[in-house]
């Protein structure tokens, strides 16, 4: 009763940010994303008879914090009477810091249990298991450019674009790689309360991703950038305007924004989103990647660059 998977984390464009229902976990707005290559988590689930308690290693170190809701995925996938279980998880990038490394890791467990229980792969299955415990891990069931919408009392993903039809690519400017001071589960649940924005944000989500699916149904990546640094800036401002202010970025992230709009304005095809922490993730199509990469480099407070274009669904062919 053991299994494999490997994940890929993915970044939101039009973002998810609140929830319709905090019990279930479901979003209170539909969402788009890209799926990271360059990015993974492996993730390796084993359940025996003769374990007493589930054990959660993360990167060959025992993590007890994160223990509660892993063992929460896995009475989901598997139901409350199973075995315990032995996680071990491996992930080439900072967890915790805003680099949606809860997207890779809840998609690569809910793929791993269910593989080690010989369960079908049901895609629409997983996708509303991982995302009951992470919303954005829903969307990592899938490659390239995904969309995630509401139905009645669930989520459905869908595969906008494959990796290969649209290749953008991700710069990564990493600014911090702390983990962040408040979750993203807890701060959105308390913008929905707080924050003045908050009902405009959910209003107006519909017509933001009308247009980011358009854009990408038509590769136009002008009209991405401009809806896609739209949705995000109104996310922020409604963290902004949560009480307590909910503020991830750092002085840092503030000037490779300013960065990247001095590129785009000298003609280079790049934009910027943010998500939860104070790294910054410029989109950009390949040939402008080099450029982009050298440019935020330079800036004060960036520690490091990573670099990803689009990738695949989970897999299981791997081994850890
Ligand atoms: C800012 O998926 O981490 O990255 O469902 O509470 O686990 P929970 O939240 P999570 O939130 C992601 C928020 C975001 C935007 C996004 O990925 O859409």
């Amino acid at each position: 009763m053991q299994a494999i998977a490997q994940s890929h984390p993915n970044i939101a464009l039009i973002k998810y940010w609140g929830k319709r229902d905090a019990v279930k976990n479901l979003p209170a707005v539909d969402s788009l994303s890209l799926t990271l290559g360059g990015l993974w988590t492996n993730m390796k689930v084993g359940f025996s008879s003769n374990f007493n308690r589930d054990e959660l290693l993360i990167n060959g170190v025992k993590d007890e914090p994160n223990l509660s809701r892993v063992s929460q995925c896995l009475d989901l996938v598997v139901g409350k009477n199973r075995d315990f279980a032995r996680i071990e998880s491996e992930c080439n990038f900072p967890i915790s810091a805003g680099l949606a490394s809860s997207s890779s890791s809840f998609s690569a467990l809910v793929v791993a249990a269910n593989m080690a229980i010989n369960k079908k792969s049901d895609i629409q299955l997983f996708a509303a298991q991982a995302g009951s415990i992470s919303g954005s891990a829903a969307r990592s069931l899938m490659g390239g450019i995904v969309e995630l919408t509401n139905t009645s009392n669930t989520i459905k993903i869908k595969q906008l674009s494959k990796a290969k039809r649209w290749p953008l690519s991700v710069v990564i400017a990493i600014t911090d790689k702390n983990k962040k001071s408040i979750s993203s589960s807890r701060a959105m649940n308390l913008s929905s309360r707080s924050s003045p924005f908050y009902s405009a944000w959910i209003e107006n989500q519909s017509p933001d991703m009308k247009e980011a699916r358009l854009a990408v149904i038509n590769k136009d990546f002008e009209k991405l950038a401009a809806v896609s640094e739209h949705n995000c800036l109104k996310m922020h401002s409604v963290m902004w305007t949560t009480k307590p202010s909910v503020v991830y970025w750092n002085a840092a992230t503030l000037n490779c924004m300013h960065a990247l709009r001095d590129l785009q304005q000298s003609g280079e095809s790049v934009f910027f989103t943010m998500d939860a922490g104070p790294q910054i993730k410029a989109v950009c199509l390949p040939e402008n990647e080099a450029r982009i990469e050298k440019r935020l480099a330079e800036i004060d407070g960036v520690v490091s660059i990573m670099k990803s274009g689009l990738g695949g669904a989970p897999s299981s062919d791997i081994s850890l």
